[in-house]
């Protein structure tokens, strides 16, 4: 072991990743491994896919983290997010359909963990409280509030991995007339349950993946009518009768919601589907990351380490076409720059690189571009460490083709089964449509998954 210290703020798939990087490397062999503290909020791991009935503050009084809700299945096909060491095939034993629910996916990112022993790392309910950094000592001071002792804890480290996640703090805008309107407000990060909302007029406020998915799931479960409001651009999917899309509201007047084309409506609830932001309370201005959500953050070289300071790494600040496994592309990398197998260059060419990748990422005119980008930049990190060759340009096709299903059938979307690209293995089409499938169990989704039914029509 060297005498290195790092600590890794977070343990959901990103934390997680930088501790089965280094795992890695011990089993492979590796003697020069430093010492690792890994602080999680949460009284588990998981993150994001650690759901919680819970909103507004859990029992040690902090944020709730979970912006997950019940019946949450996954918006892409689970083959664009496979683990590279870990396959579907390997966790499941069988093929399951491309699109499971939540509690299947985290089934899948557990599995890997377990078969680990990286929990012992963990020091669960420690939220990190500051981060500082020593320019004489050249060593960074972390500040946590262990829960479970009732005390702070103080620990000097050499590097400090941010992994705390992009999407938990609501970006919580404000209307005129919200004071008063009756009925419920909330943020998708406080939405849990469907049917909270069924037989319900309800008005959902943005037009981007929660927005379509909440719609959805709030459609799917009962809800009378969705009604999701744009400021931009429509989401333009062709609707079934029941959810419509209309441009911004501009005011409200007690339970009626006005819009900017004149039109108005009265609501039970207004649900905002408007985004997260980018919230580190426990960072210095000098060391803290402030962008929003896009695929190349400002500030990052190779988007992970902080360019003032190469020493402070922030893994999964991106938006995310690919997820788990541009969390592992990253957490390899970062793990060899610490170990000293890749040397970091100086400051003039790390800035070179990051203007490079910002001016490509300017020219990203459509969902295609975006999708190569992000394939083209894992492909870059992938390149220069020994995470398993995975065919990510292969993977960011099968994004394109989800993004024509969605096009076609925004309801139907999740029924289509892809190849996967590690494994060849075509997973199999939801055998019953999505939209009847009300109980999203572990249990009953491999149940129904693993019976073949018939006439079945044969996966593309
Ligand atoms: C509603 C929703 C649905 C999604 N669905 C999908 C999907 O279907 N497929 C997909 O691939 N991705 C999905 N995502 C994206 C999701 O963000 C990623 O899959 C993944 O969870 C990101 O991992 P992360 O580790 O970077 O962040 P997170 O999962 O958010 O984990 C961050 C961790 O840091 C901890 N933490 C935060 N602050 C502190 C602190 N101060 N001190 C200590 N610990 C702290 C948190 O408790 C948490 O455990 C979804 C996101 C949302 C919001
Ligand atoms: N089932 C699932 O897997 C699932 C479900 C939900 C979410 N997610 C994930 O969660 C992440 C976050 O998605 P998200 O949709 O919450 O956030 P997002 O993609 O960042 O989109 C934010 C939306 O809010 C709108 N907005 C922001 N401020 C606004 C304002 N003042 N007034 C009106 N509209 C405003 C934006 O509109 P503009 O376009 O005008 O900026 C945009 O449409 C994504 O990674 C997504 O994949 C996954």
């Amino acid at each position: 072991m060297s005498n290195k210290r790092i600590a890794i703020l977070g343990a959901g798939p990103s934390g997680l990743a930088q501790l089965r990087a280094f795992e890695a490397a011990r089993l492979a062999g590796a003697e020069n491994l430093p010492e690792i503290v890994c602080y999680e909020k949460q009284n588990a791991i998981g993150g994001m896919w650690n759901y919680s009935w819970r909103t507004g503050l859990d029992r040690n009084g902090e944020p709730v983290h979970g912006s997950m809700y019940r019946y949450l299945w996954s918006n892409g096909p689970k083959e664009c997010l496979e683990f590279a060491d870990y396959s579907f095939d390997e966790h499941f034993g069988e093929a399951i359909p491309s699109y499971p629910p939540r509690e299947v996916l985290k089934d899948y990112i557990m599995g890997r963990i377990d078969k680990q022993d990286i929990q012992k790392y963990i020091r669960f309910e420690c939220p990190v409280r500051w981060v500082a950094f020593d320019n004489d000592t050249q060593k960074f001071t972390v500040t946590v509030m262990n829960h479970k002792t009732n005390e702070q804890e103080v620990e000097e480290f050499d590097y400090v991995v941010v992994a705390t996640g992009h999407f938990s703090t609501p970006n919580m805008p404000y209307f005129q007339g919200l004071e008063t309107f009756p009925g419920r407000i909330l943020h998708a990060h406080d939405f849990r349950d469907a049917l909270e909302f069924k037989d319900e007029d309800i008005l959902l406020i943005g037009s981007s993946y929660s927005a379509e998915d909440i719609g959805t799931q709030c459609y799917k479960y009962g809800t009378k009518s969705v009604t999701i409001s744009y400021r931009t651009q429509a989401l333009g999917y062709d609707w079934p009768d029941g959810i419509k899309e209309v441009p911004l509201v501009t005011h409200f007047e007690d339970d009626v919601a006005h819009f900017a084309d004149g039109t108005s409506q009265k609501f039970d609830a207004i649900i905002m589907c408007t985004g997260y932001l980018f919230h580190f309370p426990f960072m210095p201005d000098e060391l803290r990351l402030q962008t929003h959500n896009c695929l190349y953050p400002k500030n990052l070289y190779k988007g992970i380490f902080w360019q003032p300071n190469p020493k402070l790494i922030y893994l999964g600040m991106q938006d995310q076409y690919f997820t788990f496994n541009m969390f592992d592309a990253q957490a390899w990398y970062a793990r060899d720059v610490i170990m000293g197998d890749i040397k970091i260059p100086d400051l003039a060419t790390r800035t070179a690189d990051e203007q490079e990748w910002v001016a490509t990422y300017a020219k990203c005119a459509t969902v295609s571009d975006s999708i190569d980008f992000q394939a083209a930049y894992i492909r870059d990190l992938t390149n220069a460490t020994d995470y398993p060759e995975f065919a990510v340009e292969k993977q960011g096709d099968i994004l394109k083709e989800w993004q024509i299903d969605k096009t076609d059938n925004i309801m139907t979307f999740r029924e289509k089964g892809y190849r996967s690209t590690l494994t060849g293995t075509l997973s199999p089409e939801l055998p019953e449509p999505w939209l009847d499938v009300l109980d999203d169990s572990l249990e009953h989704f491999l149940n129904m998954s693993l019976v073949k039914p018939k006439n079945r029509k044969k996966a593309s």
